[in-house]
């Protein structure tokens, strides 16, 4: 499963970049008004750092809009993804840019048959929103198995991209239930370390080789 992750915190994503683990990023609009910096140059910079795809969200609503947009962000680097909402404009719009060779992630997606649209569009990625289905009372999880168990049935090529990913346990489960992607507040990355028997593991290690009087080098 690839790593992603969603955020235009730059500082974030040079220490998960060096740390080799990082596949993507992902932005939208309230990560950039998070970053305070310009959307463009902000983008700019995340692409100069990660090679694989960075989605830069258009905010037009209508077809034409959509696509001035997207001319403006596909021109920052080669590996800009796209990313429309889950509409009809939105979805013609992924259509277009696909075909002329254009990643693009489908956002804003809170159902199977959504997805099954959105791979009909030729999206190059699908991103169900997890935690916010939780949120609301849903089963984010059986979302992606459902869009899992679609996709694999007409071989579709478009990649689920886990999407509002809120514990290790989001991490979990997308990676059983065979996802393609998940993208992660970094926050959520750093936490899948964490193990406590790691932890006492080193300890106790470290204690035991003080005892042997010795130095590797
Ligand atoms: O980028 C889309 C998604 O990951 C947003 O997550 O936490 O705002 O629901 P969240």
């Amino acid at each position: 499963m690839k790593f992603f992750v969603d955020t235009a915190d730059t500082a974030d994503i040079r220490e998960l970049a060096e740390l080799g683990l990082l596949d993507g990023v992902t932005t939208n609009p309230t990560l950039v008004a998070k970053s305070g910096k310009d959307f463009k140059e902000v983008v700019k910079e995340i692409c100069g750092i990660v090679p694989g795809p960075v989605s830069a969200e258009v905010v037009a609503l209508d077809h034409a809009g959509m696509m001035r947009e997207a001319e403006v962000l596909r021109k920052i680097a080669n590996n800009i993804a796209i990313k429309v909402p889950l509409t009809p404009e939105g979805l013609k719009t992924c259509r277009k840019l696909t075909s002329d060779g254009t990643m693009v992630n489908v956002t804003l997606c809170f159902s199977a048959n959504q997805a099954l649209l959105a791979a009909k569009a030729g999206a190059t990625f699908i991103s169900p929103f997890v935690g916010r289905h939780d949120d609301n009372g849903f089963d984010g999880m059986e979302l992606i198995r459902d869009i899992r168990l679609i996709y694999d049935n007409y071989a579709f090529d478009t990649q689920i991209l886990v999407a509002s990913v809120r514990t290790p346990i989001h991490v979990l489960e997308s990676a059983k239930i065979g996802a393609d992607v998940a993208t992660m507040p970094a926050a959520i990355i750093r936490g899948l370390f964490k193990h406590v028997l790691t932890d006492k593991g080193i300890e106790s290690f470290l204690t035991d080789w003080k005892k042997t009087g010795q130095s590797i080098i």
